[in-house]
C-alpha cells in the first residue's frame, strides 16, 4: 500500500487558539486570547469529561504506505496533544507533529466508506466541490485536484532547524511507506508583523470558546465541545465512530489561500473615503479596516470606527466585546466586513448559532519584495507565492466552514435569519474571501455612502486548493487506524 501524504511544516505553532500561549513553541502577539493553564484546563476538562490528551494540537497534509506499523510504533508516540501545548503542562512539547487523513486516505487503512456523516462532503473531498465553493478550479494546484492525497502531517517548531530535525525523524519512520505529494512551509511574518497576516492585520483575534475548556471572554462566542469534536455534548450528528473509535476526532480543513498584496494596497489606496481631516493615506488604511472590520493591530471597527487603537486591540477582555447590534447598520462595521460576514453575531439567530470554527491558519510565503511593491503588481515567479496557509477545525464541515465560506461569505444577500431582515441594505459579498473570478459588491464599506457599495473586480485572495481531513484522536492512530 502506498500512501501520499501532503505536508504542511511550520516553524511556529499553527493552532494559535489551542497553543497561543505554549512559549516554547508559539508567538504570542498581545490581544490573543490566553489559555487557562495546564491544571485549569485539566480541571474543568475533568469536570465537562474531555480527555485533553486525546486531542490531537494540530495538523497538516499526508499521505500514506505499509505505514500502518510505523504509525503505531512510530508516529503515535510523536503526535502532540492538546495538554502537552498548555501552559504550565507537566509533559510539555519542544515539537508539534499531528496527522489527518482525507476520506480516501481512511479507506485505504480500511474504514469503509468513510463519510463520517457528513453530508458527503467530506467523502467527496474539497476538489469536487470546488465551484461551490467560489474556486476557480483552474488556479487549483494539480497536487490537490481529485481525491490523491491521503493525508496531512503538520510539524511545527519554534525554529526552521527544529522543524527539518522533526521532518527528518518522521521521514525516515516512515522510510517508503509514504510518498510526500506537497510540502507547504509555513512563515511566521517577521519582526512587528509577527501574528499578522500577509495584508498586515493581526489574525487570529477571535476563536469560540469551548465550553469545558475555557471560558470566553467579553464578546466571545461560547460552544460546546460537540461543535469541535466528534461525540462531545453538542455535536449535531450521530455518525460512525462518534461514540467509538472517532470520538475527540474533529475535521480539519485545509486551503491553501494566495494573497495578492500590492493588488489589495492599490486598491485601498484607489478607492479611498474622503473623510476630512486625514491623509490619503489614513483614508486607505480606514478602507482596509472597514474592509476586515478591525484595524492592523486588530482593535474592531465596531468599538474604534475612525482610527487605531492599540489599548482595545491588545486587551483580551475588550477586543471581542461587541456585536455589531447599536449600531446594526455599517456606520461603524461595515455589514459586509470579512468578520461580520464570517461571525455575524448578533445580527443571526441572537448570537446563538454553531456555525463556528476553530482557526488555525499560518502565513506561508516571503514579504512583498521592492519591486512588487513598486509595480503594485504580485510577482508570478512561484517563490514568491504568499498567503494563508488556512487551517479550520470543527465537527461538521457542512456547518462550519461550508456555511461560512458559501452561505455567509459568498452570497450578497445573506441576510437569512437576520434580526435586522427589514434592512434594505443587502451584505454584498465578503471583499477579502468572496468568490473567485467575479466581480464582488460587498456594502457600506464607504463612510459617507453607506447604502452604497465598492465594485472589486480582482481577486485578492486567490484559492489554490486544498482538503478535507480527519484529525483522529490520538486513540484511533494507536488502534484503529493502524491495525
Ligand atoms: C487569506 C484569506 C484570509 C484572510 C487574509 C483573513 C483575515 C482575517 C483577519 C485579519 C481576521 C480578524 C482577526 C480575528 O478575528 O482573528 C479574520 C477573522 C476571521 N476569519 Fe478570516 N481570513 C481569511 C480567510 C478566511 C476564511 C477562508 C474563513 C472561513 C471561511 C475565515 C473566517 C474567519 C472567521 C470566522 C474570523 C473570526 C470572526 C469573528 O469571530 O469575529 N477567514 N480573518
Ligand atoms: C506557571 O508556573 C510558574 C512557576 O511555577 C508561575 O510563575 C506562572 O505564573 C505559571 N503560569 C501560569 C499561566 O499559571
Ligand atoms: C477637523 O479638524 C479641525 C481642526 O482640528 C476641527 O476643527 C474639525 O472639527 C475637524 N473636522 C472633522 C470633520 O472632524
Ligand atoms: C511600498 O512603496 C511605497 C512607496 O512607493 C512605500 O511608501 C511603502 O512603504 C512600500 N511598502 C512596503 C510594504 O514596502
Ligand atoms: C501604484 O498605485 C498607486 C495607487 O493607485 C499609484 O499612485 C502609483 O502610481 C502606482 N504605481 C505604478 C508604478 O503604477
Ligand atoms: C452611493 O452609492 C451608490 C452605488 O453603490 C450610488 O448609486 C449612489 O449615487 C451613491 N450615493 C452618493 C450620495 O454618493
Ligand atoms: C485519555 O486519552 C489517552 C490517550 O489515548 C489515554 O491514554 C487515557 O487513558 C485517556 N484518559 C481517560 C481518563 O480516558
Amino acid at each position: 500500500m502506498q500512501l501520499k501524504l501532503t505536508l504542511l511544516l511550520t516553524a511556529a505553532c499553527s493552532l494559535q487558539a489551542l497553543c497561543a500561549n505554549a512559549k516554547e513553541l508559539l508567538i504570542s502577539p498581545p490581544g490573543q486570547p490566553p489559555l487557562p493553564t495546564a491544571q485549569e484546563a485539566s480541571t474543568s476538562a475533568a469536570a465537562s469529561g474531555l480527555n485533553l490528551t486525546n486531542i490531537q494540537g494540530d495538523i497538516l497534509i499526508v499521505d500514506v504506505p505499509s505505514f500502518k506499523a510505523q504509525l503505531k510504533s512510530g508516529i503515535a508516540p510523536l503526535i502532540t496533544s492538546t495538554f502537552q501545548l498548555l501552559p504550565n503542562t507537566t509533559d510539555p512539547a519542544d515539537l508539534f507533529v499531528n496527522i489527518a487523513f482525507s476520506s480516501s486516505g481512511l479507506s485505504k487503512l480500511g474504514i469503509a466508506n468513510p463519510d463520517l456523516g457528513d453530508n458527503n462532503l467530506f467523502q467527496k473531498g474539497q476538489f469536487n466541490g470546488a465551484t461551490n465553493l467560489g474556486d476557480l478550479t483552474s488556479n487549483w494546484l494539480p497536487q490537490f485536484a481529485g481525491t490523491s492525497i491521503h493525508g496531512v502531517f503538520l510539524i511545527a517548531s519554534d525554529t526552521l532547524d527544529g522543524v527539518s530535525a522533526t521532518l527528518s525523524q518522521v521521514q525516515s519512520i516512515l522510510g517508503s511507506s509514504i510518498s510526500e505529494s506537497y510540502r507547504l512551509q509555513g512563515q511566521a511574518r517577521p519582526g512587528d508583523q509577527q501574528g499578522h497576516e500577509h495584508f498586515g492585520f493581526m489574525d487570529g483575534i477571535s476563536n469560540p470558546a469551548v465550553n469545558g475548556f475555557n471560558t470566553p471572554h467579553p464578546g466571545q462566542a461560547l460552544v460546546n465541545p460537540g461543535v469541535i469534536l466528534f461525540g462531545e455534548s453538542g455535536d449535531p450528528k450521530s455518525r460512525p465512530g462518534s461514540t467509538g473509535w472517532a470520538k475527540d476526532g474533529s475535521f480539519l480543513v485545509f486551503r491553501q489561500l494566495a494573497q495578492r498584496v500590492p493588488e489589495f494596497n492599490k486598491f485601498l489606496l484607489d478607492h479611498a473615503p474622503s473623510e476630512a481631516n486625514m491623509t490619503l493615506e489614513e483614508n486607505a488604511e480606514l478602507l482596509g479596516a472597514r474592509m476586515i472590520g478591525r484595524w492592523k493591530s486588530g482593535a474592531p471597527v465596531a468599538m474604534s470606527p475612525l482610527f487605531d487603537n492599540l489599548v482595545i486591540a491588545t486587551n483580551a477582555q475588550q477586543n471581542n466585546n461587541f456585536d455589531f447590534s447599536a449600531p446594526s447598520d455599517s456606520s461603524l462595521c461595515p455589514v459586509s466586513s470579512h468578520i461580520r460576514k464570517t461571525n455575524p453575531r448578533a445580527d443571526f439567530s441572537k448570537g446563538n448559532f454553531p456555525n463556528h470554527i476553530i482557526r488555525a491558519g499560518i502565513p506561508y510565503g516571503p514579504e512583498v519584495t521592492d519591486a512588487e511593491n513598486a509595480s503594485n503588481t504580485s510577482s508570478t515567479d512561484p517563490s514568491l507565492d504568499r498567503g494563508l496557509a488556512f487551517v479550520a477545525y470543527q465537527s461538521d464541515i457542512d456547518t462550519g466552514f461550508e456555511t461560512l465560506q458559501s452561505d455567509w461569505a459568498n452570497d450578497p444577500s445573506f441576510r437569512r435569519g437576520y434580526q435586522y431582515a427589514n434592512n434594505a441594505v443587502l451584505q454584498g459579498a465578503d471583499p477579502i474571501i468572496g468568490p473567485n473570478g467575479v466581480s464582488r459588491s460587498p456594502a457600506g464599506l464607504d463612510p459617507s455612502n453607506l447604502s452604497g457599495s465598492i465594485t472589486i473586480m480582482e481577486d485578492f485572495v486567490v484559492s489554490k486548493g486544498g482538503e478535507y481531513f480527519f484529525s483522529p484522536p490520538i486513540s484511533a492512530i494507536q488502534t484503529t487506524l493502524s491495525s
